[in-house]
């Protein structure tokens, strides 16, 4: 049975929850579900605004179906060619043949890569800053590549101030029956979400996404309409600043991403001494430990705090499992502008330190403390002294930016 909303008059959200997902695009973890969201309009002419994964296109179709109410459906705005919102495209191209599809090359050259027996001959090929009518409504489309894949683009409705923002602007998170990110307490509940999806979706790509804030900030914007999680219709602005945060790799917040690697709890226990010295002098720790919490939860924080300490045990001659995939993931996001301290630990060769050095060291404006606190299987008593000097250091930084 059909579950839609309506996002306007003329705007109805025609999208499906997934609470059954164990991990977006098969990596990510998404305990609290996902949604996908797709978008028609009934203007003179009928306007559906991407599909949906393949996961749940059955009540996606049945709500396209009763959204049109017997209308035919004219056209059909691709902005995203990966299949989390296109996938059914070909569902929706078999089920209403006479539409024509909107998209820019890219995307039509994707189309033919995924769907290679041929979908429709019926496109208009569009770029940027072309118009597009669908009677009352007035398009203008806005290219956003790497935003985040090379062949996105956005809509803006000129007549009803809508953005269409394809990936941007989404979150994690099932809808769970609420539609705007105003019947949430958003910044409360759902920003770790939304902090963990731009970060690990799009982080890597900032220049490109603060190209597309450049060209937003020109637009008069009343609704913004994005693949996943919330619509707003008011203070988009406070988004807009954690989003100019993130795609500037510059901190949300002074405070410490302490994230260890530890075997036999030595390495912890150097990591739990340090976030208490820490948190005595008065520091916010976000502490986690590499072998429990899932990456993409540490490389969302990583982009968060403004220094970040990784204690790590020496590990086939390298460093910890764990720990390298962290770092790795968080070299490959791009996080830059961050100051770094490092704990080792070896029982007979120490070298976890050099190894988290140079996964690291290739990051713009990422600064190392010269201060390396190396442990020797456990921690001495002389070492609690170094470790309070580390405290102090980082401490004395956060207090004097
Ligand atoms: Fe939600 Fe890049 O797809």
């Amino acid at each position: 049975m059909y579950c839609t909303r309506k996002v306007t008059d003329d705007l109805i959200w025609v999208g499906a929850d997934d609470r059954r997902l164990p991990f977006f695009e098969g990596v990510y973890g998404v305990p609290d579900g996902v949604s996908y969201n797709s978008y028609l309009l009934l203007d003179e002419k009928t306007v559906l605004f991407d599909t949906v994964d393949k996961a749940v296109y059955g009540v996606f179709l049945e709500n396209l179906a009763h959204a049109l109410g017997g209308r035919s459906l004219d056209y059909l705005v691709v902005h995203h060619m990966e299949p989390d919102h296109a996938a059914t495209l070909e569902l929706v191209l078999q089920r209403y043949p006479e539409v024509t599809v909107i998209c820019n090359a890219k995307v039509k050259s994707m189309i033919a890569q995924f769907f290679p027996a041929p979908l429709t001959e019926r496109f208009q090929i569009v770029k940027e800053g072309d118009t597009f009518s669908s009677g009352r409504h007035s398009f203008r489309f806005i290219m956003a590549p790497m935003v985040h894949w090379p062949e996105v683009m956005m809509s803006y409705d000129e007549t009803a101030k809508t953005l269409f923002t394809a990936d941007a602007f989404g979150t994690f998170g099932a809808l769970n029956g609420r539609l705007f990110a105003d019947e949430v307490d958003f910044f409360a509940e759902h920003l770790n979400e939304a902090r963990r999806y731009y970060t690990n979706i799009v982080g890597k790509y900032g220049p490109q996404v603060q190209a597309v804030l450049k060209k937003a900030a020109k637009l008069d914007i009343a609704l913004v309409c994005p693949l996943h999680g919330f619509v707003w219709r008011k203070d988009f602005d406070k988004y807009v600043e954690k989003y100019l945060l993130w795609s500037g790799y510059v901190p949300e917040e002074k405070s410490v991403l302490l994230a260890y690697a530890s075997v036999y709890g030595h390495t912890e226990n150097a990591a739990n001494i340090l976030a208490a010295k820490l948190c005595e002098k008065g520091v916010k720790v976000r502490m986690y430990d590499t072998s429990v919490t899932p990456a993409s939860y540490i490389v969302s924080d990583a982009f968060r705090c403004s220094h970040l300490v990784f204690a790590a045990t020496t590990y086939n001659a390298g460093v910890f499992v764990t720990m390298e995939t962290l770092l790795h993931d968080i070299a490959a996001h791009n996080l830059q502008n961050r100051k770094v301290a490092l704990i080792e630990n070896g029982s007979w060769a120490a070298t976890s330190g050099k190894a988290m050095t140079e996964i690291l060291s290739g990051l713009k404006g990422i600064e190392f403390y010269e201060q390396k606190v190396s442990l020797k299987s456990a921690l001495t008593d002389a070492q609690i002294d170094e470790l309070e000097a580390l405290a102090q250091a980082i401490a004395d930084d956060i207090k004097a930016e």
